[in-house]
Formats: structure tokens, sequence, C-alpha cells
């Protein structure tokens, strides 16, 4: 790890204001460190007394945590809840007429979804798919735009205990057949198209690509959300339209009652090999973690907060913090269909001043990308409903967060940045608004239960400064159960032996004399472009399929905006291109990897060689090839390079 180095140096420190401290849920940095030191002294009990607070239980849980079968760890397994049930019918008592979704469209008609109506329609949803004969533990690909269909098939899986596997709506065919085939999905839901700055977005059409892809599909039906209202191929008894199935539907579902352990979805995640991870959460203790998380590190005031995280359903955050942690506890949030940059960079901006959003959660890149676009919009907007601002996804530059800050916060709003993953289904560290003192760049520390620590290569703890790996010692409940249909790679992945039984995240970081963590980024080959993870493995396994290309080798390069892009370097069967010959090769490669992963996975640079860097032993030299895409000089050793010459062929850029 000796070559891991912060070359991040920030002083500046932000203590929250007295005015948030005190209106905070934790308040002050002394209950902060009550809260960790009870769950040091009561664990597991600390986590069991959240989960009697927090979950309406249909059959209370005795046990806690099963750690016998490390690392499948099973928490409060003789339990009983439904997490749809949580998120819906547990708030109508009292404010079923309380609005729970502000939905803006793309062309900016706006629409509100009180509970009682989001849980009719989610009952609707779940009496439909039961008629489509889905039960509990079938598996149901959602492939929609941001909608309020889409939260709706989410939670009307939950509610019948149907596992819901999301796909992202930029994912190609080919992704998106890979990922029913593995999950064995039986029903797709899907729209005709989606609406993204102004531009109509195709999705019915790719689900068709992808199910022509092989003889024998798992899927049995299409639910088809009538959005754009777009001619689009149709098959007759296999694709159904939305409104047909749910329009003769009771408005009201017994919920399927579910164990605590029961997979509530699978989110597939790149991780450093060619194959997609199938990460697998559990229902009860995955949503304690998305509630407790929006109590501390949202500060959640169900009553006033209009809350709004920027993330599609797609993605876990979207997951979490869309989906299942707002509602459980019964907020009013936002919704966006569309971009931030359409029709102009104020957007965001714009929608905060209509909609009074009191807490903002969005991407650094997106942060970086409207300083860029329009660094003086905000100050036309009326920004102060806002009361608390986040971040996710990546490491935020001290730049962007203290922009974020002053001019989004206008100094009066604490902003958390906040480390978690796909795998740990919530925040893992950030600050808790009201106790901690925030410094930019550093998303400061763990949250009560959460055992964080920075090891070396031999499962030692590394002293203040160094830069190691990341690792959370102990069980936590909201942790992923397995990879699904792959307990061997779950358990190679996260639990690797030198680790001592810790939950290896993949991310390095440093810590500072105060304790504070800094992530310095991945340790695996796994790249985060506009705050998606990428795997380079995948990336390159693509290109290796197209029938001109020998080898090839990915490697992220920093960028001022998206975080990292993608530079590809590539040596084809036939001779090496020049010129014009490059760029139409480079242009269809892009077009490749775009087909065969999605638009998000297109390397930005190519670079052609006659051959990679190679060690004498036939291993890619990735760091060399680092260098290169950075434009870096070559200091380090090439003498035991195969092939030093090639170096020079591959600082050509196209
Ligand atoms: C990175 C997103 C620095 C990290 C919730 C992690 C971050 C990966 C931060 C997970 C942050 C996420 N600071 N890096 N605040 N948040 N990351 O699974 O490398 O899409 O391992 O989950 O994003 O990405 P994922």
């Amino acid at each position: 790890m000796s070559h891991i180095e912060s070359v991040l140096h920030e002083n500046r420190h932000f203590p929250p204001s007295t005015t948030f401290q005190a209106q905070a849920n934790v308040s002050g940095v002394a209950h902060y460190q009550a809260l960790c030191e009870q769950a040091r002294t009561t664990y597991p009990e600390f986590w069991a007394n959240l989960a009697r607070e927090h979950i309406t239980w249909h059959k209370p849980f005795n046990r806690i945590l099963d750690a016998g079968n490390a690392p499948f760890f099973r928490w409060f397994d003789d339990g009983e809840l439904n997490v749809s049930w949580n998120c819906l019918d547990r708030h109508l008592t009292h404010y079923s007429a309380r609005t729970a979704i502000i939905f803006e469209a793309d062309d900016g008609t706006v629409s509100h979804v009180t509970y009682q109506q989001l849980f009719e329609r989610v009952c609707a949803m779940a009496n439909a798919l039961k008629e489509q004969g889905i039960h509990k533990g079938d598996r149901i690909v959602i492939y929609l735009p941001m909608s309020v269909e889409a939260i709706v098939a989410m939670q009307a899986c939950a509610r019948i205990g149907a596992i819901h596997s999301v796909v992202f709506g930029g994912f190609s065919a080919k992704s998106l057949h890979e990922r029913i085939m593995d999950a064995g999905a039986r029903l797709i839901i899907t729209a005709d198209a989606g609406f993204r700055g102004g531009k109509t977005i195709p999705l019915k059409s790719v689900v068709d690509d992808a199910l022509a892809m092989s003889t024998i599909s798992p899927i049995e039906r299409v639910i088809v959300y009538q959005r754009a209202g777009c001619s689009i191929h149709w098959q007759n008894g296999r694709d159904v339209w939305w409104h047909d199935c749910v329009s003769s539907q009771a408005t009201f579902c017994e919920p399927e009652w579910m164990n605590a352990e029961d997979p509530l979805f699978i989110l597939y995640t790149s991780g450093s090999t060619g194959r997609p991870k199938g990460v697998q959460h559990s229902s009860a203790g995955y949503l304690l973690g998305a509630i407790t998380s929006m109590h501390w590190v949202f500060d959640a005031k169900p009553a006033t907060d209009v809350f709004w995280c920027t993330a599609d359903v797609g993605w876990i955050t979207g997951h979490s913090y869309v989906t299942y942690g707002p509602l459980a506890l019964g907020m009013t949030q936002v919704i966006f269909e569309g971009i931030p940059t359409w029709p102009d960079a104020g957007r965001f901006w714009r929608m905060i001043q209509q909609h009074r959003v009191t807490t903002f959660y969005t991407a650094p890149t997106a942060i970086r990308s409207l300083i860029k676009l329009g660094a003086d919009l905000p100050a036309q907007h009326d920004l102060s409903s806002l009361r608390l601002l986040g971040t996710v996804g990546e490491p935020i530059n001290p730049e962007a967060w203290l922009w974020f800050y002053r001019q989004i916060g206008q100094e009066r709003c604490p902003v958390v940045d906040t480390w978690w993953q796909t795998e740990t289904g919530a925040h893992m560290i950030a600050p808790l608004p009201g106790a901690i003192t925030t410094k930019p760049g550093s998303c400061t520390l763990p949250l009560p239960g959460i055992q964080a620590d920075i090891l070396d290569e031999q499962g030692e703890s590394l002293p203040v400064g160094e830069g190691g790996y990341l690792v959370v010692r102990q069980p936590f409940p909201s942790l992923l159960r397995t990879l699904w249909n792959d307990p061997e790679r779950f358990k190679t992945t996260y639990f690797p032996v030198e680790f001592k039984g810790c939950y290896v995240a993949g991310d390095s970081a440093h810590r500072d004399e105060e304790g504070y963590f800094w992530i310095m980024g991945r340790i695996d080959d796994v790249l985060n472009v506009s705050g998606h993870r990428l795997g380079t493995m995948e990336i390159e396994s693509a290109l290796a399929t197209h029938p001109a290309v020998a080898e090839a080798a990915v490697v992220g390069k920093p960028h001022d905006i998206k975080g990292e892009t993608i530079v590809a370097f590539v040596v084809l069967k036939q001779q090496c291109p020049r010129n014009g010959a490059a760029k139409a090769m480079a242009d269809e490669l892009r077009h490749w990897v775009g087909k065969e992963i999605g638009a998000i996975a297109k390397p930005e640079e190519f670079r052609f060689g006659e051959n990679l860097p190679k060690t004498r032993s036939g291993k890619i030299m990735r760091r060399l090839l680092r260098a290169l895409a950075r434009d870096e000089e070559i200091s380090q050793d090439v003498s035991t390079l195969e092939n030093p010459a090639i170096l020079e062929q591959l600082k050509s850029v196209c």
C-alpha cells in the first residue's frame, strides 16, 4: 500500500450552527458519542432496540444476530414484517392526506400523490402482479424511467414478497439481458419510453432486444407503462399495458408477511471481474439501515421536511433514499424525471424554490457540472427553504463542497458527505449534521453502530495518516446478505481471509488526527464515472468482443466534472490505425461499448498500439497505463517491460 498517499490537505472546519444543533435529532457531539458508546457496550442489542423502535413488526423477533454461519449473517430472523406495509399502511391512520410524492416531469408538469393514493396504487399493482401469477420469491425486473410508477412497482413487489431487480434505464439490451438471465426473472415492468432533457428515451424496444437475445427466456410477461405514447412493437400474449392490468384491481392488497431475512431486492453492481454482481439485501435489516440513516444523517422531520434525493431508482441511492427510507418515515419527497441541465443549469435551483425543498441530496458530479454551466444561477433563486445538503457517490473535492455550502446552502445548511455502497445499503460514514463538525472533502466519522477501520494488507489497523483498506469490523443489519447465485464470490470478495472477518469495502482511505475518514478511491479495478460504478474488466470484455479487437485495457483518468473518465488502450487484429482511420475506429468502438453495456460506459479516449505494456510474465502494467492516460512523465522503472518501445505509440490520443 506504500503507493497510496493522500495529496489532500484540507484544514477548514465547519461546526454545526447553534440553531441547527438545537433542533437536531442528534444534538451535539456528546449525544453522538453517547450513541456510539451505547452501540459498543450493548452490541448487538443496540440494533435490536432500534429495530423495535423504528419498524412495525407483524411478529416480533426474539433472536437478534445469528453469526453462526459467518459471513452469512442473519438479523432478527424469527421476526416477520412487510416492508411496503411499513412504508405505507402505517402512515394511513394519522396522515393519509399528506403528500408522499411531488413528481416533476421533464416538461415541468407537477403532480402530487398523497400517502392514501400511493397506497391504493401500490395495492392495485400488487394485485395485478398476483393476477399475472407472481408469487413470493419470484424475481421481477424493473426497467422504468424516474416516475411515480417506478416507486409503485418496487413497493408492489415488496408488498407481495416478489424480489425486484431494478435495472437503470441507461443500460443496454445486452446488460439487461444478462441481468434478466442471472436473476431468472419471470416478469419485466417497463415503459414505452421516458423523457429526459426534452428527448424521448426508448425503453420497451431495449426490452424487446434483450428478450430476443436468447431462445429460452424466463420472462413470461412484460408490463408496459405508457409514458410517451410512442409507437412500439407489441407481442400479443406476452406484453400487457400497465393501465389495463391495474384498472379492474381492488385498491387493497393484504401484504405478504415476510421473514426478516427474506430478500427484498437484488441490485446488480460492477465488480472487478467481467460479470456484474447481484447484491442481495434482506427485508428488515435493510429497512432499518434506511430508516436510521434518514433519522441520523438527514435529520428527518417528516411533518415539515420536503426531501429531495436526485438519484435514479436504478441505483442504490434511489432505493434507500427514494423508494424506501423517505416513505418508511412518512416524508414528503420530490421525484424528478429530467436532468439538471435542461432547459438550463438552473433547473435544480428553480425546483428547490418551487417545491420549498428542505433537504437536498445529490452527487458531486452534478454539483461540478452546475458550477461550470451556471455558477451565477443559484443567486437568482430563493433557496431559503433549504436546511440540509448532502452528497454521495464519489469523493467531493473541497472546492465543489465549498461552492455547494456557500452558494446553495448560503452558509446556513450543513453539508453531509455520505460514504456508503450498494453493498452496505445505507450510510456508513457521514456526519450527523447537528453533532459533527464537517471538513470539506471528508465524510467525517462512522455512524453509531458502525465500526469502521483502516487496515494494511496483513489486516493490521493503520495509524493516523496512513492509507489502507477501508473495512467495517462488525456485522451491521443493512449489509448485503450474499451475491445472488454466487455465495462463494460474496465470501471471497467481501470477507477475504487476511482481513479476519472484517467486511472489506474495496475503497482506500486514511484517517486524520481527529479520526476523520478521507476516502481516497477504489482499490480494485472499479472506476467511478459520474458517481456510477463501472468495472474495468466489464468494459474490457465488451471491447474484446468486437471482431477487430485483439486486446484492450481500460483505466480511469481524473476529470474535472465526472470525477473520472475512461481511457481505452486497444490493440487491433489488423494494423495499428493512424489519424482518420484511428478516429473512425475509436468512434466505432465507443458506439460498440454503448451497445454492449450502455452509454455510461463509453470510453472518452482511445489509444491504439501494436501491443500493451506488459511485464515479462505477461501481465499488463496498469500503473503505466494510468500514467500514460494522465500524460505524466513515466518515472517508473520500465526495465522489466517486455516491449518498452510501444509506450511512445500509446501516447497519441484519439
Ligand atoms: C464511492 C453509492 C467518496 C466509493 C452509494 C464506494 C464515495 C462507491 C462516496 C460505491 C463518498 C460513494 N466519498 N467515495 N461520499 N460515496 N463513494 O455502490 O468508491 O454505487 O465504494 O454506491 O462509490 O458506489 P455505489
